[in-house]
């Protein structure tokens, strides 16, 4: 069979004394897909346009700048993703202490989590394909058990970018993992002209220090109703008198039969991105606490704006009724257990 998606593996650059690779994929439309090894982190998403290529992610100039603050730019997150009160969790009766990395919740896997890891990068084949492959072993972040975990990085020819996290753990463990991908579609330093849909009806109500509570808000007649297409601009100027002015919420999203959980498109790009997840959860992040300083942006000349790019990170929440967080998001010691996530890239050709 003809290999329509190629892979390639370069030198990036140096973090901390250790080699940086940048692994990418191009398929037959001109669309690539690129990584780098520090952080299992998305780099590029290139898009043929009119006018030569646009990159619909944030990108920095070097591997430091991915980790000079504390917004995780599209990078692997895990073991798990979220807010974790206290760092402390409960596992088979046992009572867990986890780094605390943000006050004293454990964030994103806490101090040691996916995103600062060195990856071993490879490109491998499937069914004639190039494929990049991620692979590390995760121990010494506070979690139990060594965890082996591949994440497959994916693009086919109809241009959908799949991302398959794959675990298995010497001990029972927790894992949550997901791409902390912020897209900007445009040409614009903000994304306030985009429209987002989410399949969501409720959201998570959070206490004080952004922590899940078990009880759930509806969005209908609220800034957080995006189940039709909705202009960011104006959701964001409603979020106007909260303490953010902003979006950093825990949607929970009812995937429809595609498993199809949100869509952001841009109408002056006509760029979109289709966000395909089988979980129950969608945090929506609207760069609100973005600044100017410590965010060496490519998009921006090595400076940060506000709602300059919106992550949007699929992740498994607690079920509405009966057990907790940790028994929906609990490794068995080993037990396999794959997460898939798919963005399917639409753009004029
Ligand atoms: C989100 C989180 C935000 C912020 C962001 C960092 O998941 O809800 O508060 O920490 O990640 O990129």
């Amino acid at each position: 069979m003809e290999n329509k998606v190629v892979g390639s593996i370069k030198d990036f650059d140096e973090y901390q004394g250790h080699k940086i690779q940048k692994l990418s994929l191009t398929n037959q439309n001109g669309v690539t897909l690129s990584l780098l090894t520090l952080g299992a982190t998305i780099y590029e998403i290139n898009i043929p346009s009119e006018t030569g290529v646009q990159n619909i992610v944030l990108n920095y100039y070097h591997s430091k700048d991915y980790l000079a603050n504390p917004y995780y730019v599209c990078m692997a997150i895990g073991r798990t993703a979220g807010r974790i009160k206290n760092g402390n969790i409960i596992l088979a009766g046992q009572s867990i202490q986890l780094p605390q990395n943000e006050g004293k919740t454990n964030l994103h896997g806490g101090t040691n989590g996916f995103n600062s890891q060195i990856w071993q990068g490879k490109i491998i084949q499937i069914a004639g394909n190039d494929v990049i492959e991620m692979s590390h072993l995760q121990e010494g972040d506070g979690y139990p058990g060594k965890m082996r975990i591949k994440i497959l990085y994916s693009l086919s020819a109809d241009d959908v970018i799949e991302i398959k996290f794959c675990a298995i753990s010497t001990a029972d463990t927790l894992f949550n993992p997901t791409q902390h991908i912020y897209f900007n579609l445009g040409k614009n330093d903000t994304v306030k002209e985009h429209l987002l849909k989410i399949n969501a009806k409720q959201i998570q109500k959070l206490d004080s220090n952004k922590i899940p509570l078990a009880d759930r808000v509806t969005v209908a007649d609220t800034p957080f109703d995006f189940r039709q297409p909705t202009s960011l601009d104006k959701a964001i100027a409603a979020m106007n008198d909260t303490a953010e002015k902003g979006f950093d919420d825990i949607f929970a999203v009812e995937p429809d039969k595609d498993n199809l959980v949100a869509v952001l498109s841009d109408p002056l790009s006509k760029i979109s991105v289709a966000i395909e997840s089988a979980r129950n959860g969608l945090v929506v992040f609207t760069a609100n606490s973005f600044t100017q300083q410590n965010m060496n942006f490519v998009r921006t000349n090595g400076i940060g704006k506000r709602y300059e790019g919106i992550a949007l990170e699929p992740q498994t929440l607690a079920p509405s009724k009966g057990d907790g967080l940790f028994s929906a998001i609990k490794l068995a010691k080993g037990e396999e257990k794959t997460y898939t996530i798919k963005y399917h890239l639409n753009y004029e050709r």
